[in-house]
Order: C-alpha cells, then structure tokens, then sequence
C-alpha cells in the first residue's frame, strides 16, 4: 500500500537530504557544531544550497544569523570580539586583550611544532616526556563515537584519542596551531578529526556530543575566574551523562605555596592561574565526580631537580601513586566523570 505523505513533509525530507548529503560533504561531524551564542540552537546551515568548489564557505546560524567561516578545513566559530571588527574604537576587556595576546602568541609558536617527540636524556625540556607519559598512562578516558580535545594546541594528545575514539574534535582559539596539527596528522588521521577554531568559555558544540575528553594545560591559562567557571560548564555540556574527561591543569600544591610562588603568573604573553586542589574541585563538581586526583610531575621543581635524574624519575612515579602527590605535583590530573544534572 502506497503511504500517503503531504507535499510539505515530502518537501521537507527533500529538504532534510538535501541538507544531510551537503553536510556529508562538508564534514561527518558538522552536525556537532553550534553557533557560540546559540549552542541550544538549531544547527549551522551552510550559506548556499550548493557546494561550493573552494575550501572556504560560511556557516549561519539559524536563530542569530551570524555567519562563521570554514578556512582550509578549519571551522572558526569564534566570538565577535575576536573575528568581527566592528568598531576601531572598540575598548575590550583585560580578560578580552588578554587572550588576544596569547592566540597570536600561540599562532607565532604554531608554525614551527609538531605532535609530541620525546625529548632526548638531559634536555631541559625532559619534564615534557614526564607529562606526556604520566596523561598517556593515567588518563581514564573511556572510548566512543566521539572524544574532545579542548585546547588541543598542535595536538600532542590527538593520535593518542584517535587510538581510543572513531573521530575527534581537536578545539582551540589559535587557528594556526590547528593548521599545524592538520599538517601533522596522516591522512588517515585528518579524516577522522574536525577542526575547530573555538574560545572554550564559549563553545560552539551541541549538547552531550561526546563521550569524552582531554583538556590538558589549557584551564590554567583562561584569564579570569568567570571565564574559567564557563569553560568548565561549557566542557560538561558537550559531554554525554556518565562522560569522562581527563583534566590537567597547573596546581598551586602546598610546596609552591610555602616556596612563596605567586597563584597567577604573567609570563610575556602567557597568563597562568594556580589552582588550588579545593578550588578545582569547586569548579568541577557542579557537573563532574571526582574519580582520581592526582599530583604529577615534580621532576622539575625544587627540590627535586636537585637530584641525580634516576631519582627524580622516581620521585616521580612515586608523586604519582599516591594521593600526598597532590601536596607537591607541579600540575593536577584529574579524571572525572560526568554526573546526570
Ligand atoms: C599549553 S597549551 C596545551 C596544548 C595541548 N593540550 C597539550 O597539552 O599539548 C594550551 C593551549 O590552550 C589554548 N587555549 C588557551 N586558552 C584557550 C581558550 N580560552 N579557548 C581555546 N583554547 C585556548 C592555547 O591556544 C594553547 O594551544
Ligand atoms: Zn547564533
């Protein structure tokens, strides 16, 4: 028996796989975006009804209509401040002109990194294994469909989640670290990833997107404690109930206060907040269980570094086993688990 439909609905699943074959087109996982101011919005449609041969289109959102450009796979769904100039005479915020900085900080810096390498025997640099080793052993990232790298940089973690999930979204404010990260990456790999060009305090993801995340020595450098509160709530939201997400993030640990270390740096362009073990977790917990917390990395810090480097490995590893850490990591690693409210 034939079913009978109305010229409006079969109308709108023309339309609707009209929409769907030029997102397929576009990217598999364009459906996970959202315009920042409207992430409970509908999602993103392309601008023309037909593809566009170049690699730059733009995107509009439904409720807002604010266009967003696509650039060289790159989608870059950043706040106005940061890609509209609309008044010369504009004033931002300290907040405001301080991520500025950092981006084209991070944008210099991009042109010339790679995925992670380990650093030889007696580089200086040597505490970058430590910690990349220490993320890679104790991150209790469960896979899925979907992970997230929030603040991804040139992506470090990235093969490391595309091991563990089909496709990732590696997110950042700096355009070109992504491009970077996309030069990086196999072809294999490129496929499985989207790019997105986004301020963390504001994402342009959906709803319980992902199953889970990395958000690895990014929190740290938010520049104010409002911005670093939304950072977290906006990390929560794109992840489904029962989601994890491996955080790490600069500690300010008991050592470091009584060393007289101040709780927020500004290195050149680089702003660094300390946290405090209770303050993280009044950040986390509105959204997250605490499953581990952890202390890691003491192996540049006094007076660790002072040691023979055998030892400072095993100062190390011993940081890391057992919950006094926390007293003295240089950083905090937390695996936490999304909870249903
Ligand atoms: C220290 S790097 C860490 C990169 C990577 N997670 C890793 O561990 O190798 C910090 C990254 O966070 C990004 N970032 C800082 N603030 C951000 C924000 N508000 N939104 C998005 N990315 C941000 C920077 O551009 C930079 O790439
Ligand atoms: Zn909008």
């Amino acid at each position: 028996m034939a079913t009978s439909r109305s010229p409006v609905s079969q109308n709108r699943e023309l339309q609707l796989a009209g929409a769907e074959l030029i997102e397929r087109e576009l990217h598999p996982l364009q459906h996970a975006l959202r315009c920042p101011y409207h992430p409970d919005g509908d999602s993103l449609c392309n601008r023309h009804s037909e593809k566009n041969d170049s690699d730059e289109f733009v995107l509009r959102c439904p409720e807002c209509e604010r266009e967003f450009r696509v650039e060289a796979g790159v989608y870059r769904l950043m706040p106005d401040e940061f890609r509209i100039d609309q008044n010369p005479h504009r004033v931002d915020s300290e907040s405001i002109q301080q991520m500025t900085r950092e981006m084209r900080q991070r944008d210099e810096r991009a042109v010339r990194s790679s995925l992670f390498r380990r650093e030889p025997d007696g580089s200086p640099l040597y505490w970058m294994n430590i910690q990349y080793d220490a993320v890679a052993r104790l991150a209790s990232v469960g896979g899925g469909a979907i992970g997230v790298d929030f603040g991804t940089g040139v992506g470090r973690y990235v093969p490391w989640l595309l091991e563990r999930f089909e496709r990732v979204i590696a997110i950042d404010f700096s355009f070109e670290s992504l491009r970077a990260l996309q030069e990086n990456l196999s072809a294999e790999q490129r496929v499985r990833c989207l790019f997105v060009q986004c301020d963390l305090s504001r994402l342009g993801l959906a709803r319980g997107v992902a199953s889970g995340g990395l958000c690895i020595e990014v929190l740290q450098h938010v520049p104010d404690a409002g911005m670093r509160k939304s950072a977290i709530a906006n990390i929560a939201r794109a992840l489904i109930d029962d989601g994890t997400l491996c955080l790490v993030t600069n500690a300010y640990a008991i050592a470091r206060r009584l060393g007289g270390s101040p709780q927020v740096r500004q290195d050149g362009t680089i702003y660094s907040y300390w946290h405090t073990y209770g303050e993280l977790r009044r950040l986390v917990e509105p959204y997250f269980e605490i499953e581990t917390s952890r202390g890691i990395i003491s192996y540049d810090t006094f007076p660790v570094r002072k040691l023979p480097a055998r030892w400072r490995l095993r100062a190390d590893a011993m940081l890391e086993r057992s919950s006094l850490g926390r007293l003295f990591g240089r950083d905090m690693l937390l695996n936490l688990r999304r909870n249903a409210n």
